[in-house]
C-alpha cells in the first residue's frame, strides 16, 4: 500500500504533525512520500497571509503525483482563517479522489474546527472515501506525544477503510 502526505509549514509544527502521520503509516508497513508543498507565490509571510485572507491559491512548484496512491494525508497551518495558499492550490489540483481515504490534520494556534469541517467538506466534493480529519492547536502541536497519539489515532481510522 502507497501513502502521500502532502505538507505544508512555515514555522515547522505542521513539519512535525507531517512526520509523525508518515512515521505512523510506515510503521504500519505503508511505503510513504512525504512531500512538503512549495508555493511559488505569496512567499513573503506578508504576502502568504494576503493571498490567504482573500482565498488564493498561490500555484506550487510541484504537485504530488498521486497515481498509485492509495491513502493521501493533507497537513498545514491555518493563515487568516482559512487553509494556506499552498494547501488551496493542493485542493485545487485534486480533482477525482476516487473514494481514496485521506487523513486530514489542520494546524492552528486554536483547534480550528471550521476550518478542519470545510476541508472534509471540499474532500467529499472531491470524492474521497473516508475522511479522518483532525483540528489541532498549539497545546498537542508543541507535545511529541500528543503529535505521535493523534497520527496515530488518525492512522487506524483511515486505514480501516482499506482493510477488506
Ligand atoms: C499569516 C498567519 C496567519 C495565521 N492565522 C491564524 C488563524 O487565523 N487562526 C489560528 O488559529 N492560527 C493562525 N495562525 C497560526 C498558525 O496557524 C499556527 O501557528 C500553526 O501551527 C503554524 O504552523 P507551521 O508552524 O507549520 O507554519 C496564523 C499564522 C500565520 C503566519
Amino acid at each position: 500500500m502507497r501513502a502521500t502526505v502532502a505538507y505544508f509549514t512555515r514555522g515547522g509544527r505542521s513539519e512535525r504533525a507531517a512526520q509523525a502521520l508518515a512515521n505512523e503509516l510506515g510503521e504500519r508497513g505503508v511505503d510513504v512520500e512525504l512531500v512538503r508543498l512549495t508555493p511559488t507565490r505569496g512567499t513573503s509571510l506578508v504576502g502568504g497571509a494576503l493571498l490567504a485572507a482573500l482565498r488564493v491559491p498561490s500555484g506550487l512548484t510541484h504537485t504530488p503525483d498521486l497515481n498509485g496512491v492509495d491513502l493521501l494525508g493533507l497537513v498545514g497551518p491555518v493563515w487568516a482563517g482559512s487553509i494556506t495558499p499552498a494547501m488551496r492550490s493542493m485542493m485545487d489540483a485534486l480533482h477525482d479522489i476516487e473514494g481514496r481515504p485521506v487523513v486530514s490534520i489542520v494546524c492552528g494556534l486554536h483547534a480550528c474546527t471550521g476550518v478542519a469541517a470545510r476541508v472534509v467538506k471540499a474532500l467529499h466534493a472531491r470524492n474521497a472515501g473516508l475522511v479522518a480529519s483532525r483540528a489541532v492547536g498549539r497545546s498537542v502541536l508543541k507535545d511529541p506525544h500528543a503529535i505521535k497519539d493523534l497520527a496515530r489515532e488518525l492512522c487506524a481510522e483511515a486505514l480501516q477503510s482499506t482493510r477488506p
